[in-house]
């Protein structure tokens, strides 16, 4: 078997558990055990989050220069040990191994990406009403930075928040997704080996809502940033009150797709396939409703249908493999669910030809036809690998059905007419919206959504204010 890093890194050091209990991790396509992790007692997290502090008094008054030198060197070694990150990430998540080395990549993209920002984290002098005073604005690190992490990208997700915090000067503790952490601990190991001093990057596990509490509830602790549920997201606003703690919430999505009369119907199903299959289903801008123009739903349904057959359902270390197992048995039992309400409401259900293989949370790909939004499947963030397909007559129409989700983080418009695809895209009330494109994410890009998606952006020129603060000097001369 692998050895998987399977200690807690914290202020520099592999650590247990003080009273040495653990938990176990299993690959979801196999069911087999990983590795085990510790399970922190609540007084392990609070040194952790105690030392992460102190440390960030070291880490901001190093210069720019040497910190954006240590991010890179982070990012090196991710490079270099893609297939080592690539095969840890598909053995406790499940995603084809050629998608795990996409996220080792976009990881390490984002390492390079903030470690070139660092050295660019200009103020501002601004002119005052009198001549004999000045203006001087200054951009600081925040502080300590806690994050909590999805299971859906183990590696990318984290990589997102701490190279920005990083780069903005700020220490930061970690807390994976009881599903996932071998990632993240593993990630420890390497930044340290990277040069970074010991405490600035933390990463913590055991008991999820113990340590959020920790994390929600420290004075020491200045930022939480946090990629989740919106249900989650909810109660860390809440919590964050107590401390006026400033928050960097990506929460759930009900992505649109829409697909216009002039659309070039290859490119929108290549597109689909993307956008709907990508971590079989499992990630917040995944498509979740197909709205199709009534001339073309009919083609459309065809085409779709057809590519889909053509997945390749499996165990991700399959090199063949296109879509991997559901993360979890509630997470097939949540997606079964939703198809089956659909189909008791009137939705007409495609299966697709796929292969299943038996025994895990495979699902087959499936398309639910005929959708409208009474049923709940137009509501809830399916993710898992449906698609659920709806139709409309006209521009205005398929506006106000994309809008109507509590939701806004990503949306698609497929069309020939690009004008009209920007009109219609500026209407469209989402944070990110492709047109003709479902490959979205990109570390140049703001990422974030509006509405109950959250608030904040990660990666981009704007990523790293969030984790700055803005301090401006009056000076009387
Ligand atoms: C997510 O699912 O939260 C993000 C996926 C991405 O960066 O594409």
């Amino acid at each position: 078997m692998k050895n998987f890093h399977s200690l807690c890194m914290v202020n520099g050091s592999w650590v247990r558990s003080s009273d040495e209990k653990t938990f176990e991790i299993a690959n979801p396509a196999t069911k087999a055990p990983l590795s085990s992790v510790p399970a922190l007692t609540s007084s392990d997290v609070i040194m952790a989050v105690d030392n992460s502090a102190k440390a960030f008094e070291t880490w901001k008054n190093m210069p720019a220069r040497t910190r954006s030198d240590i991010l890179i060197s982070i990012a090196n070694l991710l490079t270099e040990r893609l297939e080592e990150f690539a095969s840890t990430i598909t053995s406790e998540q499940g995603k084809p191994l050629s998608e795990a080395r996409g996220e080792v990549m976009y990881a390490a993209h984002y390492f390079r990406w903030f470690s070139e920002e660092a050295v660019r984290i200009n103020g501002d002098i601004i002119p005052a009403d009198s001549p004999t005073k000045r203006i001087l604005v200054l951009k600081q690190p925040i502080g300590l930075v806690a994050a909590i992490t999805p299971w859906n990208f183990p590696l990318a997700m984290l990589a997102r928040k701490a190279a920005a915090a990083l780069a903005a000067g700020c220490s930061f503790i970690a807390k994976p997704a009881p599903e996932t952490p071998l990632t993240a601990l593993a990630l420890g190991g390497l930044a340290l080996e990277a040069g970074l001093p010991a405490g600035v990057f933390n990463v913590v596990t055991g008991d999820a809502e113990m340590i959020g509490e920790i994390f929600m509830s420290s004075p020491l602790v200045k930022k939480v940033t946090f990629t989740g549920s919106t249900e989650v997201g909810k109660i860390l606003i809440r919590k964050s009150a107590e401390t006026v703690k400033k928050l960097t919430l990506e929460l759930g999505g009900n992505a649109p797709f829409i697909v216009n009369e002039d659309a070039d119907l290859e490119k929108a199903i290549e597109g689909a396939i993307y956008g709907k299959f990508r971590n079989a289903g499992q990630t917040c801008v995944c498509v979740n409703r197909f709205l199709v123009h009534k001339k073309v739903v009919e083609d459309f349904t065809t085409m779709l249908s057809a590519r889909i057959d053509k997945l390749v359902v499996g165990n991700g270390l399959n090199p063949d493999s296109d879509v991997g197992p559901l993360i979890s048995q509630e997470a097939h039992a949540k997606v079964s669910r939703l198809v089956e309400m659909a189909k008791q409401m009137g939705a007409s259900i495609i299966p697709s030809a796929c292969a299943i293989p038996n025994g895990s949370t495979f699902f087959t790909p499936t398309i639910v036809a005929n959708v409208k939004p009474e049923m709940q499947i137009w509501h809830e963030e399916i993710f898992g690998p449906v698609c659920a397909l709806a139709t409309f007559s006209n521009d205005e129409e398929a506006i106000t059905l994309a809008n109507d989700t509590q939701y806004g983080l990503a949306a698609y418009i497929y069309s020939k007419d690009l004008s009209r695809a920007m009109v219609m895209s500026e209407r469209l009330e989402f944070g990110m919206v492709g047109i003709n494109d479902t490959a979205i994410s990109s570390v140049q890009a703001p990422f974030g959504g509006i509405k109950q998606s959250g608030f904040g952006r990660e990666g981009s020129k704007y990523g790293i204010d969030e984790y700055l603060v803005l301090k401006y000097l009056s000076v009387q001369m």
